[in-house]
């Protein structure tokens, strides 16, 4: 039994194998009504906990049609709707739901809520989001990237506006996909200095570059993420929205990247704010295939899990 609690703490090889085994489940699936059970079924007679502690639409749907693939059980629970929003500690929710379900997927605010859920439970644990990280949906950008560009080792990503959960989570791949990373954004919204440092100790080239224009020079992909996450007060929305307007990516921005850089987005995305429509909607974009890629490489996630 295995948790995915973070990119930078799951082994580089087993990192590898999730890719390729999304790749081959994707395939497979090819022209399939979405309803298609897998050939094989790994979650047959497997019960899946989801808990959302904040609002979600692709990680609900994707880890939920998921599991329902492979054969599996859902069960999706709102965190304010348990004991857990009501006192119970979390320890003893991992303990309870151990007794009923085979895995636990969770999007929660502080990471410690999932490091103690994965402490406690004797089934595995998904980090579905946390205020720090969010490695399923880089899971989905490095399958996604692979598929239109190639291996992903050596290449030049760079994330554009707040240093944010999802960008820490690109951090992490980095180190662990061998590719590098420009930062470009306001000196407040850096990313968190643990994950640059942890990175180049991986042997990534991490760059913090202020001018959007320099920063994509040579980028094979280009990605944006909203200027105010659902862990961010409402009240520093118009200073964000202010600090980080020079970085919105835009027709310009991306003509300034190499001619074939792809563009991501985890989503929900803010038209015209972090990115303009053109962009998203233009050919460079990838945005809807990083969405349904959530769906392949969750469930090879789900897979080593459970050692399937
Ligand atoms: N990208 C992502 O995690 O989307 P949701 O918030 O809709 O799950
Ligand atoms: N950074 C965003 C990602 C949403 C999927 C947030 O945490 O709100």
């Amino acid at each position: 039994m295995n948790h995915f609690l973070d990119i930078h703490t799951t082994d580089p090889a087993d990192l590898r194998a999730m890719i390729d085994t999304a790749r081959t489940l994707k395939n497979a699936r090819k022209g399939l009504p979405k309803g298609t059970p897998d050939a094989d079924q790994p979650l047959k007679n497997h019960m899946v906990a989801l808990i959302f502690e904040k609002p979600s639409t692709r990680t609900r749907v994707s880890f939920d049609v998921g599991v329902r693939q492979m054969g599996g059980q859902t069960l999706v629970l709102s965190g304010s709707d348990m004991q857990l929003g009501h006192g119970e500690t979390i320890a003893d929710t991992a303990r309870v739901l151990s007794r009923y379900v085979d895995m636990i997927m969770i999007r929660t605010f502080d990471e410690a809520v999932l490091h103690e859920l994965a402490e406690y439970a004797s089934v595995p644990v998904i980090n579905g989001l946390t205020d720090r990280t969010h490695p399923c949906q880089i899971m989905a950008d490095i399958l996604t990237f692979e598929e239109h560009h190639g291996p992903i080792k050596g290449k030049k990503v760079v994330w554009a506006g707040d240093g944010n959960n999802v960008c820490a989570s690109f951090l992490h791949a980095a180190g662990q996909f061998g590719f590098d990373l420009t930062f470009t954004g306001p000196a407040n919204l850096d990313p968190d200095p643990e994950f640059v440092g942890l990175a180049r100790q991986r042997g990534s080239t991490i760059t913090i570059e202020r001018d959007p224009a320099v920063a994509v020079d040579g980028a094979d992909l280009v990605v944006a993420d909203t200027w105010v996450s659902m862990h961010d007060s409402q009240s520093t929305k118009e200073r964000r929205h202010n600090q980080l307007r020079p970085y919105q990516v835009d027709e310009t921005l991306m003509s300034q990247a190499k001619p074939d850089a792809l563009f991501m987005h985890c989503l929900p995305a803010h038209r015209d704010e972090e990115v303009t429509t053109a962009v998203m909607d233009g050919p460079q974009s990838v945005i809807f295939d990083e969405a349904e890629n959530r769906l392949h490489a969750q469930k090879a996630v789900m897979r080593w899990c459970l050692g399937k």
